[in-house]
């Protein structure tokens, strides 16, 4: 049954992220307490999905889950929640059950109920978990059917929204600014720090063709690491003032003070016009005020693409109202698919039904008289009774399929 469907849930919506691993399994090896959880519990399928922002249980089970159902599962799955996380698991959980629990299922696995709406790491979460779960045998039937619609759902949302169109990374709107100067592939861009942040805002403007950057790190090695993946130059950082020739930089330091000081950036323009981008990703910020203020400048700081970030997550929140419509839609076709299935496996055992029932009928029912039958009758017999059989099955599928329709 439908009704049979639950996801107990514990996210952002309602718990500080910081707690949210309270409520995680906690096993020396993976895998290791579901199956005490799923025998417990009678939990006919299952599966678990854990992310920064949320912690997933869904299952299909006969069991009546509340609030004591829950606070067991979550004794099982993390035995050293205290007592008073567990008395106060009504503020912070979320039970769908029934569609309610499918619905839930359509918005994770489509990112409208992310944090960061429109995520595509999510879907992929989404999937590992479900993979995971039926590596291991807990899912079943039920799952596979609600896995499958989920994926369906999360495609066509990608697809037929713009949910995921406007990036909201500090490192991609680094990059996408740059995107939209127009500067040409073959603009040199230095890259200023060599750490993750620069990393990806490297990777996506490889990505995105550019090849001739330079990296300047604190330590030459890790600038050479950055710059092979990217076809770009490393230098030391104190080679940064040698460098003349430069379209952009894009400077994000662990340093608490300004590396991109004003002498070190009049030396670098050496006489030379034209304004550059600086695009300044450090908190405190790498690039001296003073420089910020530049005529040859055009500053761009990290509130400036935080301010973008959000307006990009409006943007996105706004496409929500027509992914809840294909979810909507594809609500009413996971019904049909449900039922349609149920009867499948309901009259999966007909053809054998039927088959028992024509050996019967030459076999004991009608021996006697078939005897006196000539090969010829009993081919035109078999013939018939072969139609026959093979209609006794098809049309109380084909009906019942047209029923539920
Ligand atoms: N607010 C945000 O949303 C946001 C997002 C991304 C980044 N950020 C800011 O970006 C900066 C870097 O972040 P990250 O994630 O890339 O850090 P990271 O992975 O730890 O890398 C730090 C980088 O800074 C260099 N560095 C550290 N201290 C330095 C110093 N005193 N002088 C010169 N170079 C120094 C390191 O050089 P070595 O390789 O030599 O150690 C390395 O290249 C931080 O200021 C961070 O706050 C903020």
């Amino acid at each position: 049954m439908i009704d049979h469907y639950k996801v107990i849930t514990f996210t952002h919506h309602l718990v500080d992220i910081a707690d949210i691993g309270k409520y995680q399994i906690k096993e020396a090896e993976p895998g290791a307490r579901v199956g005490t959880i799923v025998q417990e519990l009678g939990i006919e399928e299952w599966m678990y999905l854990n992310t920064c922002n949320r912690v997933s249980y869904v299952i299909h089970t006969r069991q009546v889950v509340d609030y004591d159902f829950i606070t067991r599962l979550i004794r099982l799955a993390n035995p050293e929640i205290s007592q008073e996380d567990l008395d106060q698991i009504d503020r912070y959980v979320s039970l769908y059950e029934g569609l309610e629990a499918v619905q839930h299922v359509f918005e994770v696995a489509g990112s409208i109920d992310s944090l960061v709406v429109g995520e595509s790491e999510i879907f992929r979460q989404f999937r590992n978990a479900y993979l995971q779960a039926q590596e291991r045998g807990y899912t079943g039937d039920k799952l596979r059917l609600l896995e499958n619609m989920a994926v369906q759902v999360a495609k066509r949302i990608y697809s037929h929204t713009r949910i995921n169109e406007k990036p909201l990374s500090i490192a991609a709107l680094a990059g996408q600014t740059i995107i939209e100067k127009d500067l040409p592939a073959d603009a040199r861009i230095l890259l200023v720090g060599a750490g993750e942040t620069n990393t990806l805002v490297g990777k996506f403007l490889h990505k995105h063709r550019y090849h001739n950057m330079v990296v300047y790190n604190r330590s030459e090695e890790k600038a050479k690491e950055l710059a092979a993946t990217i076809e770009g130059k490393a230098h030391g950082l104190s080679d940064l003032v040698l460098c003349h020739h430069f379209d952009a930089m894009v400077v994000c330091t662990g340093a608490q003070e300004a590396i991109v000081t004003q002498p070190i950036f009049k030396n670098m323009l050496n006489g030379h016009g034209g304004r550059r981008l600086l695009i300044d990703l450090a908190v405190p910020a790498n690039v001296d005020k003073e420089v910020a203020l530049m005529d040859e400048v055009e500053y761009v700081n990290i509130d400036q693409l935080k301010a973008l970030a959000d307006k990009n997550l409006n943007f996105r929140r706004q496409e929500i109202s027509i992914a809840k419509t294909i979810v909507e839609e594809a609500l009413e076709e996971f019904k049909t698919a449900y039922t349609q299935r149920q009867i499948e496996l309901a009259l999966s055992d007909l053809p054998e039904e039927i088959r028992k029932v024509k050996q019967k009928i030459t076999e004991e029912v009608f021996r006697q008289k078939l005897e006196n039958f000539s090969p010829n009758q009993l081919e035109v017999l078999e013939e018939i009774l072969g139609y026959m059989e093979a209609k006794c099955i098809g049309i109380p599928m084909k009906l019942a399929k047209k029923t539920v329709k």
